[in-house]
């Protein structure tokens, strides 16, 4: 497990986990008592076990409803009962799982252990964490925000653009309700927020650029949407990053666009 307040004192008792062969990122709190997403494969219930006994578990929380986020949840149920935590519209995507997940979520909620939050909330972790509610990837997607550290724990609604398959593994899924449109808008607003350490989903923690990333995928998919028309592109990049306050970027942005369009 990497230690996360080896790189910034705010993180602590907060980690990542390395080993488990998790297949989406799993974060760690509060020494053990909560953690972010639960990957799919087993071996997660041994690493949490080095901070202290699974029992210690009290809350799982959910960034999205996609099955390499929660299939870890199957391992964990057979040793603690954490509460599991996600937004109202992810909870009805689960039902599009395999049996028996369905019914192992309905009995969560028959037993009131699944809670669902909403853009606003404040939960436990770290200085307190925030909810976001960031659609796009799918509509219920959710990311959670530190204030007091400025670190966001983002799921799949931002993943690094050194991640080889990133761009696959956070583009809209259709069935769970994910819209360019909206991954657009959600990107734009998370633009106006300070982040300086980013923990997304998959792919390493970004720490101290977390902000750059969060440009940098805006940035990747305006020039997709605009692929014919690159003066578009950095056009409106520009109008994102000037909306965001950023204008000396904005004008490098609008100074690329007027490049593009000589050129041509
Ligand atoms: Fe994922
Ligand atoms: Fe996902």
């Amino acid at each position: 497990m990497m230690k996360l307040s080896e790189r910034d004192s705010l993180l602590r008792g907060a980690y990542w986990v390395t080993d488990a062969g998790a297949c989406s990122g799993v974060y760690v709190l509060e020494e053990g008592k909560i953690i972010i997403d639960a990957g799919n494969m087993y071996g997660l219930v041994d690493e949490l076990e080095e901070l202290g006994p699974i029992g210690n578990l009290k809350s799982v929380y959910l960034t999205h409803s996609h099955f390499d986020h929660i299939g870890g949840l199957a391992e964990i149920f057979q040793y603690a009962e954490p509460d599991v935590y996600i937004h109202p519209i992810a909870r009805g995507y689960l039902d599009l799982h395999r049996d028996p997940f369905p019914a192992f979520f309905r009995e969560l909620e028959k037993y009131g252990k699944l809670k669902l939050v909403r853009e606003g909330d404040v939960l436990e972790g770290l200085s307190g964490l925030k909810v976001l509610h960031v659609p796009g990837h799918t509509a219920g997607d959710i990311a959670f925000y530190d204030e007091a550290s400025k670190s966001l724990f983002c799921g799949d609604a931002v993943l690094s653009y050194k991640l080889r398959f990133g761009a696959i593994l956070s583009k809209p899924d259709e069935v769970c309700g994910g819209r360019m449109i909206d991954k657009l808008n959600t990107l734009k607003s998370l633009l106006k927020l300070p982040v300086r350490h980013l923990f997304p989903g998959h792919g390493e923690p970004i720490f101290e650029v977390g902000h750059d990333q969060i440009k940098i995928a805006l940035a990747t998919l305006y020039q997709s949407f605009y692929e014919d028309d690159q003066t578009k592109a950095w056009e409106e990049i520009g109008k994102a990053l000037l909306e965001a306050g950023y204008e000396e970027e904005a004008n490098q942005a609008f100074e690329r666009a007027r490049k593009v369009k000589a050129t041509h």
